[in-house]
């Protein structure tokens, strides 16, 4: 895909290859330690949505790709739902690798701290210099406070489109592991359908916003 935003796609093809070779080896914070792998984002340079997340979990671990476990099947489906094309995103996270403690069989998610936030930075930002997208989605608080720099409130922040950290636009929303979580069913779908909408407003800006 050429684009005028990005009229080197090759070029920026291989920039992105070289980071990701580079981040797989990363040892910046402690958390490689304790993981199968880097799990570093997914998509085409020249993207024009980038999702963000907070960090892989168990299966993003051993699969060694973002969202590919329960939450991520769930914001796939969201995505079609709302109409947004697969090759106008580019999904990643905060943090790279999966922090989690041992209890029994299981790994059990750990939430990242300011430090390894910080630290894990430096890998989304060459994401977002290489990828160029127009919109940042920030997925959960995480993502939020990464992307804009401050602290949010994603269920009252929810919807609005803010000015990042970087300049970027960032579009708040919750992260769909909350929708996971919830058990009663008439209620899921009800946070799911909220959850669309949300989506429905990306894809409307995305439209508004680029060619
Ligand atoms: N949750 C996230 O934030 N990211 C993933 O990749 C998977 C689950
Ligand atoms: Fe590097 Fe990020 Fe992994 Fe920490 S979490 S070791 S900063 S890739």
């Amino acid at each position: 895909m050429t684009t005028a935003r990005n009229a080197l796609p090759g070029t920026a093809r291989a920039q992105l290859k070289r980071v990701i070779a580079d981040a797989a080896k990363c040892t910046r914070c402690p958390l490689y330690a304790n993981a199968t792998q880097t799990v570093f984002g997914e998509g085409m340079p020249g993207a024009h949505i980038m999702l963000v997340g907070e960090q892989p979990g168990d299966k993003e671990d051993i699969a060694g790709r973002p969202f590919v476990g329960p939450a991520g099947k769930l914001l796939d489906r969201a995505l079609v739902d709302a109409g947004i094309a697969r090759e106008d995103t580019y999904v990643t996270n905060a943090v790279k690798h999966f922090k989690n403690e041992p209890r029994g069989k299981r790994r059990i998610h750990k939430k990242p701290n300011m430090a390894e936030i910080e630290q894990c930075r430096w890998w989304l930002e060459h994401e977002i210099r290489i990828v160029k997208p127009t919109l940042l989605v920030a997925l959960g608080s995480t993502a939020a406070r990464t992307l804009l720099g401050r602290e949010a409130r994603v269920q009252k922040e929810r919807g609005r489109v803010e000015t990042g950290a970087d300049g970027l636009p960032v579009f708040i929303t919750i992260h769909p592991s909350a929708l996971v979580r919830i058990e009663d069913d008439a209620q899921r779908h009800a946070e799911y359908r909220r959850f669309v909408a949300d989506m429905k407003a990306v894809r409307r800006w995305r439209m508004k916003t680029a060619a």
